[in-house]
């Protein structure tokens, strides 16, 4: 299949601070395309000061100062992460969690690739990541991309690492939950849900998971759900995606951990997104950059391969999976 992969779009940029001995990526703003790939790419690239954790590493955003000596050529190391190390991957970052995720990131000075269908709402987020950006160095490609393109992933995936300059993070967030009636078996819809909670998930992950393993670091965050923790009525394909795709993570998991890579499966429980807009019977819900910070926290502490957000959700998983099928299957979950 041939690769069909659209770029989205403008490029904005403030020139690099010379203290930091970033590349100023030129000045001024407007609509960039390459006629011979059909793309566009969105950038914004600004340097700045730079604070970082190991593991992830992470930033708080601070203002650059101004240089008082010679400006050095790289960013002085902080707490042994240097700022090249910053650079991630978002997919599914239209809306949600994999936005909020692609503004926390922007916010700490990563480069981010943001993927997603919709291009309008990747343009607009990276516009609202721009004043972040202009602070910490951070920088938003946007890239329109459908999951469901898994041939496109390899050469998208090289494309998007040149762009960065590597790859430390790669979030995969896309997923979707079509509604489905108690009644209903329809194949078409339900391979629609397994093609992009899963299918996308492996193509992207799979990516990932070469270069990190001949890197020999990174970070993969899958999100999942605490739905995939049992087979419920109500859903039973979004379930099984899930569950299939928890599976699937911990076997990257137990293959990568040894050469220093970093899984985790994240396990959402009710979080305020396009996703659960309109539904009845929600609790316990959180915002999603709540969902966010709770995930890169989760990540960088590498504490966690499985992360329940929020945590308390942990114990409403151990309870759903203790239930006997028996039992399970009387309720209207
Ligand atoms: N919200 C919750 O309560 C909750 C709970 C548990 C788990 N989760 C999981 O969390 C993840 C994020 O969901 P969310 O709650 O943030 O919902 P959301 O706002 O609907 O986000 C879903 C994201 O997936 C992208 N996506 C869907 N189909 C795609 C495709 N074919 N190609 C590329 N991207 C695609 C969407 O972008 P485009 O439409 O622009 O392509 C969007 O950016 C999902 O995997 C979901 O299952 C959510």
């Amino acid at each position: 299949m041939g690769s069909l992969v659209q770029r989205a779009a403008v490029t904005h940029r403030v020139p690099a601070s010379a203290s930091l001995g970033r590349r100023a990526r030129g000045q001024g703003s407007g609509l960039v395309g390459s006629p011979t790939k059909g793309v566009a790419s969105f950038g914004i690239d600004v340097s700045g000061t730079i604070l970082s954790l190991p593991g992830i590493p992470m930033t708080s955003p601070a203002l650059p100062s101004e240089p008082t000596s010679e400006p050095s050529l790289t960013p002085p190391p902080i707490r042994g992460v240097p700022s090249a190390e910053r650079r991630a991957i978002v997919v599914g970052a239209s809306s949600g969690m994999g936005a909020a995720l692609v503004r926390r990131l922007a916010a700490e000075g990563y480069r981010v690739a943001a993927l997603a269908r919709r291009e309008a709402k990747l343009v607009e987020l990276a516009e609202d990541c721009r004043a972040d950006c202009a602070k910490t160095g951070g920088a938003v490609f946007v890239h329109v991309h459908d999951v469901a393109r898994q041939a496109d992933v390899s050469a998208l995936f090289e494309e998007i690492v040149r762009e960065l300059g590597g790859l430390d993070l790669i979030v995969y967030a896309a997923g979707i939950m079509p509604a489905t009636g108690p009644a209903e078996y329809d194949t078409e819809k339900d391979l629609a849900q397994v093609t992009v909670n899963l299918g996308g998930c492996i193509a992207w992950c799979n990516e990932a998971a070469k270069l990190f393993r001949t890197q020999r670091s990174g970070t993969i965050i899958g999100i999942s759900s605490i739905a995939g923790d049992r087979g419920r009525k109500g859903n039973p394909v979004y379930c099984a995606t899930k569950a299939a795709m928890n599976t699937y993570l911990e076997a990257l998991r137990n293959r990568l951990s040894e050469v220093g890579v970093h899984v985790l499966t994240v396990k959402p429980g009710f979080i305020d997104t396009p996703m659960t807009e309109g539904l009845d019977g929600l609790f316990w819900l959180i915002s999603a950059d709540d969902a966010a910070r709770t995930i890169l926290t989760a990540a960088r502490h590498r504490f966690w391969n499985t992360r329940y957000v929020p945590l308390r959700w942990w114990a409403v998983g151990a309870i759903i999976r203790s239930i006997p099928s028996i039992l399970f299957r009387r309720l209207n979950v």
